[in-house]
């Protein structure tokens, strides 16, 4: 009797908190969308990472390959890779397997993550709900930043006055920022992101939201956000994107955030906090670390009196 050779390969490694969303990042950069996230109810902080790879595409010197361009953003975090384990898979309905792994997510007290082809659960009933089609683009909602993010919404709409009406969001990955502010009562958004795969996934969401009418989306940076937002800034800016980068964009943050506007920046680590606050002041804004989910931040913005 012969083996048939596999049709995929099935790829297992472990998906610490803070590189999970990255690698999840990096491998769809790299043509591979067919990913899940396995969080065990015995160990829910030790997540594993799942994908699917055409064998056909994936031989030996490929695979080894793989593992040098996710090593970099280990080494981001002073982190080792965790080790990749590959397992061979004859063909199934690979869409089914990946897809179960996906669940309904809670955050916060009123909004629930859930995945495009699930319906609410009885115990979730009553959460406003942000659907979305994960493996696209940065933010299926379960990396600290992107949580982080959601909670201050959150409590933006539930403070007197309530989440500001416009909104600008800068680095908008699968737009879930944007799609939970207009659930919370923002009227509109204007969102970008200098990846194309981002926008698309962004515009796929919004519409499976039924809101499209409400966020536009652009591909770029914050010069394409004023564009968008025709020379009136927005009152509440939401970037989740690294420190260095919220640090390059800074300067241009006129031009997108009233200053009577709020502003919420995550994507940095709470030891970041202290220099990205000095550098904003030195431009005119006020910038408090106001949370934390391991090591990373969430600061609030606001022009300085
Ligand atoms: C950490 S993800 C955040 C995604 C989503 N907003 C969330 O909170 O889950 C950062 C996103 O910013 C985008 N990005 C990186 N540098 C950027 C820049 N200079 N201007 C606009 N977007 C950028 C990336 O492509 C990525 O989609």
């Amino acid at each position: 009797m012969s083996l048939a050779a596999p049709s995929w390969w099935r790829l297992e490694m472990a998906a610490p908190p803070e590189l999970e969303d990255s690698l999840i990042w990096k491998l769809g950069m790299l043509g591979i969308s067919r990913v899940a996230v396995r969080h065990s109810p015995a160990d829910p902080h030790q997540p594993l990472l799942l994908a699917w790879l055409p064998a056909i595409d994936w031989p030996e010197a490929e695979r080894l390959e793989l593992a040098a361009a996710l090593a970099p953003l280990a080494d981001t975090f002073r982190l080792p890779l965790p080790e990749l384990a590959w397992f061979p898979q004859q063909e199934e309905d690979w869409s089914s397997s990946w897809k179960q792994h996906w669940q309904a997510d809670p955050v916060g007290l009123r909004l629930l993550i859930l995945p495009a082809w699930l319906d609410q659960p009885p115990e979730h009933e009553g959460r406003l709900v942000i659907r979305m089609d994960p493996g696209s683009a940065f933010g299926t909602g379960s990396h600290p930043t992107t949580r982080l993010c959601l909670e201050a919404l959150e409590q933006l709409a539930d403070a007197p006055g309530g989440i500001p009406s416009r909104v600008a969001d800068l680095g908008c990955g699968s737009g879930i920022l944007g799609i939970a502010a207009l659930l919370l009562g923002a009227s509109s958004v204007a969102a970008v992101d200098t990846d194309s795969l981002a926008v698309r996934a962004t515009a796929d969401n919004v519409a499976l939201a039924g809101l499209a009418p409400r966020l536009q989306v652009r591909q770029g940076s914050v010069e394409a956000l004023a564009e968008l937002l025709d020379g009136c800034p927005a009152d509440l800016l939401l970037c989740n994107i690294l420190a260095p980068v919220i640090e390059a964009l800074a300067p241009a943050f006129d031009t997108v955030l009233a200053p009577t506007g709020v502003g919420l920046l995550s994507g940095l680590l709470v030891a970041q906090a202290p220099k990205l606050a000095q550098i904003l002041a030195a431009l005119g804004w006020r910038a408090e670390l106001v949370a934390q989910q391991s090591q990373w931040g969430l600061m609030m913005l606001h022009k300085a009196r």
